[in-house]
């Protein structure tokens, strides 16, 4: 059976050129034909695994990196079809060759659309298979190669780079580059997922002290005590489990940056601690009276309305106005217009890299989607779908079908309304009431939730 090709190495002949250094993983049900394709891989220097089934299959590739999987295409509960599609979503730059029987090419066929690089028909010679192994492995060889590549450019050209040609964008990242140079401190607000830690980094990396790295504390992650020990750091015995002194991320951060994300979620004790460093330049570290001058760049950051906090008695005044020297406002998505395309393209770019794949836009129709929908997460939300559209797409482009449906749907679409001046407070609050329900998919129980109002006053005031 075994008929020799020019070129195509010899079954079993060792040392006739160097091991790959490749993992294959085979599947097959059948243990005999496993053994002989085992035996014959490992022969010509593969690393070889095998797997009984589908599910075995998913196991070891969550578990190590395979290069390579050889799929029997009909097996019991998990085919090699379902198999190859959920490697593609576990492993994607895993590449994959599909082993049929007489009578199945056309399955075969299908496995390729779907992004198998090729198939052995069964009984198979030797020398074809090794010859499309060694094929596969050479386009995974070079799919990872180009990914690396990718990769250390984006390193090169840095990742914190910020997109967006909007006006707000514009104006926005003005006024961030004009207080980067100094030490001025500095508050970003901004919903969730807008960009505050992207900012951050930026305007560190604008400054002199970007030879230095940014050190990040977040304020939400830890409770008080914790936090107050990363900031401030310790000396030994300050507390059960001092057993060493420590320095805290201010002290760390000497003639760096401080970057404070969630500061809103400071407790009250954290905060006179805090107005105090800022006030006058020094760190105690806790249990110790010594007080250490330190050259700190603070950078903080909220989702939460600050000055509603103020009021509410639950962020200090001064401390607020002491972080609010500049306040870096981030627009949220839905008022960047050609932003979301742009952005979009951007993590087209990046996802394509991270899955191996070759997506070359978005159809029209998908772009009318992106740029309709309000985007409640804002870019972290756009990033999120974007990244799934990727995995999910087969042609080659983005289309509908890839979005998330509540994206394509349009929820969250109507979130403002606009109430000129002279409007009464009744029809003012009918406006507010009717928007919200229509957001809510006409739900009287979450309209009252948003509202803040028992479903009962809305169904009195639609009457
Ligand atoms: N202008 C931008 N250009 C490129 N990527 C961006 C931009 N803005 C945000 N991103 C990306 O969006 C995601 C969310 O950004 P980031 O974490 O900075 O948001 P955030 O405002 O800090 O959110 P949260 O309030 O939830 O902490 C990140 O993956 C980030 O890389
Ligand atoms: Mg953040």
């Amino acid at each position: 059976m075994t008929q020799s090709e020019p070129g195509a190495p010899e079954d079993g002949a060792p040392g006739a050129r160097p091991a790959p250094e490749a993992t294959i993983l085979v599947v097959d049900d059948e243990p005999e034909l496993c053994r002989a394709l085992s035996k014959l891989l490992s022969r010509n220097g593969y690393e070889v695994l095998t797997a009984g089934n589908g599910e075995e299959a998913l196991q070891a590739l969550r578990r190590q990196e395979v290069h390579l999987v050889l799929s029997d295409l009909q097996m019991p509960r998990m085919g090699g079809l379902d198999l190859l599609k959920a490697a593609q979503i576990i492993s994607p730059a895993t590449e994959f060759v599909i082993i049929t029987g007489h009578g199945t090419i056309e399955t075969a066929v299908d496995a390729m659309k779907s992004g198998a690089y090729d198939f052995i028909e069964k009984p198979f010679s030797t020398s074809t298979t090794l010859k499309v192994v060694r094929k596969a492995l050479e386009k995974q060889n070079l799919l990872t190669e180009n990914l690396q590549l990718r990769r250390r450019l984006e390193e090169i050209q840095g990742t914190s780079d910020i997109i967006g040609r909007s006006e707000p964008m514009r104006r926005v990242v003005a006024t961030a580059q004009q207080a980067a140079p100094s030490s001025a401190t500095i508050l970003i607000t901004g919903e969730s997922g807008t960009g505050k830690e992207v900012f951050a980094t930026a305007i560190h990396r604008w400054s002199e002290r970007a030879r230095r790295s940014m050190i990040t504390v977040s304020c939400a992650a830890l409770p008080e005590t914790l936090l107050e020990a990363e900031l401030f750091g310790y000396e030994k015995g300050a507390f059960t489990g001092a057993v060493a002194r420590r320095k805290g991320r201010f002290e760390l951060a000497d003639r760096s940056t401080l970057f404070l994300d969630e500061v809103g979620e400071m407790s009250p004790a954290t905060q006179v601690k805090l107005l105090r460093v800022l006030q006058e330049g020094t760190i105690e570290r806790l249990g110790g009276g010594e007080s250490v001058s330190v050259d700190v760049r603070i950078i903080a950051a909220t989702n939460t309305d600050l000055p509603a906090l103020v009021e509410a008695g639950r962020f200090r005044e001064d401390l607020f106005y002491r972080l609010n020297v500049i306040n870096v406002e981030l627009p949220p998505l839905r008022r960047r217009g050609d932003d979301v395309i742009l952005l979009a393209d951007f993590f087209l770019a990046r996802y394509n890299a991270k899955n191996g794949k070759h997506l070359t836009g978005f159809t029209p129709e998908a772009q009318d989607v992106l740029g309709r929908y309000a985007w409640p997460g804002n870019v972290r939300e756009l990033e999120n779908a974007v990244e799934r559209a990727v995995v999910l797409s087969r042609q080659s482009q983005v289309d509908v079908d890839a979005l998330p449906p509540h994206v394509v749907a349009g929820r969250a679409r109507k979130e403002q309304i606009v109430i000129p001046v002279g409007t009464t407070l009744r029809d003012a609050e009918m406006e507010l009431i009717q928007a919200t329900l229509e957001s809510a998919g006409g739900d009287k129980e979450t309209a009252a939730r948003i509202l803040g109002i028992a479903a009962r006053t809305i169904y009195r005031r639609l009457q």
